[in-house]
């Protein structure tokens, strides 16, 4: 039995459970993946336990995505680039490996959702400079896109965010002058998530063409996606992401590079 997980606290809310046990069950894998409530003060004497009770990795989620690296002996480039580790392999000698798979769920939900989307040489602007938007600034720079507004409440935050990627700042009341000539537009703040304040923006000036993209997927469809849908552009869900950056950990613990289909979509979206 290969036994895998994810560690974080609070932890009884995460859907990954859902996500990879489905998967193991489609694949006929005997595995199992569980949830580890693990708090702060005890990051380092719990990590140790999972170790010891045989575990070949676990996700990582917060509040432990920066404090589990010094923990690791080696962290893949992307991971560093973005500060933060999700995705724990243990090796056989227990010494632990992080990686962060969160720029590939990005890139992928888009990449499946709109396949046509030309990166390469588009203008993106990216609303909030929090973890996420890390993630997803490294994706997009990955794929080809240099051209990159960011637009943060906090400006300092953007200025020290944006500026390994030579990103335009534009002032948080400005927000909506961002968005003009814009081809990719991303919500990476939890804005417009069901019980939080909705994100107060306006995407009249927007083109067609313009993808609109909302990391918030419950609700699946945001203020924002209704709004870009009105306008006529495309839009994608948040869902694609949690779900995709989800593969690379289970093809590292389990084998086998799973696939994100409708019917998982549907599972993970009908218990929220
Ligand atoms: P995550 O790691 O999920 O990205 P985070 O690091 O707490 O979460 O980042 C939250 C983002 O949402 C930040 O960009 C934050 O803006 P500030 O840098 O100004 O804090 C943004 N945010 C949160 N609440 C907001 C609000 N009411 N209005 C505007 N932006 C908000």
């Amino acid at each position: 039995m290969i036994k895998a997980g994810v560690i974080g606290h609070p932890i009884s809310h995460s859907k990954s459970p859902l996500i990879h046990g489905y998967w193991l069950k489609q694949y006929g894998i005997d595995g199992e993946y569980k949830t580890y409530d693990i708090a702060p003060e005890e990051l380092e004497s719990g990590v140790r336990g999972l170790v010891d009770a045989g575990l070949v990795g676990f996700n990582v989620t917060l509040p432990h995505k920066q404090n589990i690296m010094p923990l690791c002996k080696t962290v893949s480039d992307e991971a560093r680039l973005i500060g933060a580790v999700n995705t724990i392999t243990v090796l056989k000698n227990g010494d632990l490996h992080g990686h962060n798979t969160d720029a590939f769920g990005f890139a992928q939900n888009l990449k499946e959702t709109v396949p046509d989307f030309k990166w390469d040489g588009a203008t993106a602007t990216v609303i909030g400079a929090g973890g996420a938007a890390r993630a997803i600034l490294y994706a997009l720079y990955q794929n080809g896109i240099t051209d990159i507004r960011i637009t943060n409440r906090t400006r300092e935050s953007a200025e020290n965010l944006g500026a390994a990627y030579s990103a335009k700042i534009v002032d948080w009341d400005d927000r909506n002058s961002s968005l003009v000539g814009s081809d990719l537009i991303i919500n990476t703040t939890s804005l417009g998530m069901k019980g939080q304040s909705p994100l107060d923006i306006n995407l009249k000036g927007i083109h067609k063409n313009t993808v609109v993209y909302d990391i918030v997927y419950a609700p699946l469809m945001t203020d924002l996606l209704q709004q870009a849908e009105q306008q006529g552009a495309r839009i994608v869900t948040g869902i694609g992401m949690l779900l995709h950056q989800a593969r690379p950990g289970f093809e590292a613990w389990f084998g086998h590079f799973p696939d994100v289909t409708p019917e998982l979509e549907e599972i993970i979206l009908g218990i929220n």
